[in-house]
C-alpha cells in the first residue's frame, strides 16, 4: 500500500438545510447508495487503498458506522477531525501524520465522476511522483468553481477560485494528485479573503513553480455537482438512468474492490450473502457472472 488518499467530507451544508441539519451531505443517498461511495471508489479506481476520511466531530462516528476500517473492501480507512470549515487545504495540515512524508490524492467528499477511460486518467495522474496534477472540465457556470485558464498547448497559464470574470469556462474539480511537499506548501498558504486556506492558493503555487499538470476530462465524462438540493436529485436520476439502462452500478465499492483486485470473488460473494436486498442480488450476480 504505497498511495495515499484522503476524502475531505467536513463542511456544514447550509445549502441542503433541513435535510442536512442532522446528518452530512456526503452520507445522504444519491439514489441507491450514499454520496461518500463515488470519491470512495474514485479512488479505488485510481489504485488506491489507504485512505483518510476526514469529517466534523458530529459526523465522523456516521462515517466510521458506514465504513469501517475498510478492510471488508480490501482497504485500510483512517478517520480525523476537522473541528471548522477552514478550507480544503487544511486537509494536508490535518492530514499530516497520515501522509508520513508521501504524496497524495484529495478527493472532495461531494463529486461525482462517472466515464469511459477516467480509470486510466486516474491511475496516470496517481503515477505522477512530484508536482500537480488537476482535472479541467468545461462548465456552463465558471464564476461557480475553481477555474484554470490553459495555453495552446493545454498548458495551465493561470488558477483563481471563484473570478468574477473568469478567464476561461474550464473548472478544476474535487480531485487533486500531488507530491509530497504539499504539507509544506499548505502550511505556508495564508486563508483568503473569505478566512479559508483555499486549494486554489495550493495550485497556484504549483503553477508559479511550473510543477502544475492540468489533464482535460472529454465531454463523455460526467463530472456532477451536488451542491443544491437540485443537482442532488439530477445526480441521483442520473446514476439511476445509467444503472438500469445498463444492469451496472456506478460508485459500488464492493464490485471495485473485486474488479481490482483488492478483493477475491469468494470474498466478493461473502459480502454478498450479508445484503439481502437487490443491492446484495447485484452483487451475487456479478461475481457469477460469466462475462466478470
Ligand atoms: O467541486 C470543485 C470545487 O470545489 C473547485 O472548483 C473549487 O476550486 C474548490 O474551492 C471547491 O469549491 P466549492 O465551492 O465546491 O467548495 P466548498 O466550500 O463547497 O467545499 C467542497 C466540499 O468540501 C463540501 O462538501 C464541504 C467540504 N469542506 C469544505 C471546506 C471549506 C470541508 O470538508 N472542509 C472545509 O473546510
Amino acid at each position: 500500500m504505497t498511495a495515499k488518499g484522503i476524502i475531505l467530507a467536513g463542511g456544514r451544508g447550509t445549502r441542503l438545510h433541513p435535510g442536512t441539519h442532522a446528518v452530512s451531505k456526503q452520507l445522504l443517498p444519491i439514489f441507491d447508495k450514499p454520496l461518500i461511495y463515488h470519491p470512495l471508489t474514485t479512488l479505488m479506481l485510481a489504485g488506491i487503498r489507504d485512505i483518510l476520511l476526514i469529517s466534523t466531530p458530529e459526523h465522523l462516528p456516521l462515517f466510521r458506522a458506514l465504513l469501517g476500517s475498510g478492510e471488508r473492501w480490501g482497504l485500510r480507512i483512517g478517520y480525523a477531525e476537522q473541528e471548522r470549515p477552514k478550507g480544503l487545504a487544511e486537509a494536508f495540515l490535518i492530514g499530516e501524520d497520515f501522509l508520513d512524508g508521501r504524496g497524495c490524492a484529495l478527493a472532495l467528499g461531494d463529486n461525482i465522476f462517472y466515464g469511459a477511460g477516467l480509470t486510466g486518467q486516474l491511475r496516470e495522474a496517481a503515477s505522477v511522483g512530484d508536482g500537480a496534477v488537476v482535472f479541467a472540465y468545461q462548465v456552463a457556470d465558471p464564476r461557480s468553481f475553481g477555474i484554470v485558464e490553459l495555453d495552446r498547448s493545454g498548458r495551465p497559464v493561470s488558477v483563481e477560485e471563484k473570478p468574477e470574470r473568469p478567464k476561461s469556462d474550464l473548472a478544476v474539480t474535487g480531485l487533486y494528485f500531488y507530491g509530497p511537499d504539499v504539507v509544506d506548501i499548505a502550511r505556508d498558504i495564508r486563508p483568503s479573503e473569505r478566512g479559508e486556506l483555499e486549494i486554489t492558493a495550493v495550485n497556484a503555487r504549483y503553477l508559479a513553480e511550473g510543477r502544475l499538470r492540468v489533464t482535460r476530462l472529454p465531454r463523455g465524462t460526467a463530472w456532477l455537482d451536488t451542491g443544491t438540493v437540485e443537482a442532488m436529485h439530477e445526480a441521483g436520476a442520473f446514476v439511476r438512468a445509467v444503472e438500469q439502462r445498463q444492469g451496472l452500478k456506478i460508485a459500488c465499492p464492493e464490485e471495485v474492490a473485486w474488479r481490482q483486485g483488492f478483493i477475491s470473488t469468494d470474498a466478493l460473494k461473502e459480502l454478498a450473502s450479508g445484503i439481502g436486498n437487490e443491492y446484495g442480488a447485484y452483487l451475487r450476480r456479478i461475481a457469477s457472472s460469466e462475462w466478470g
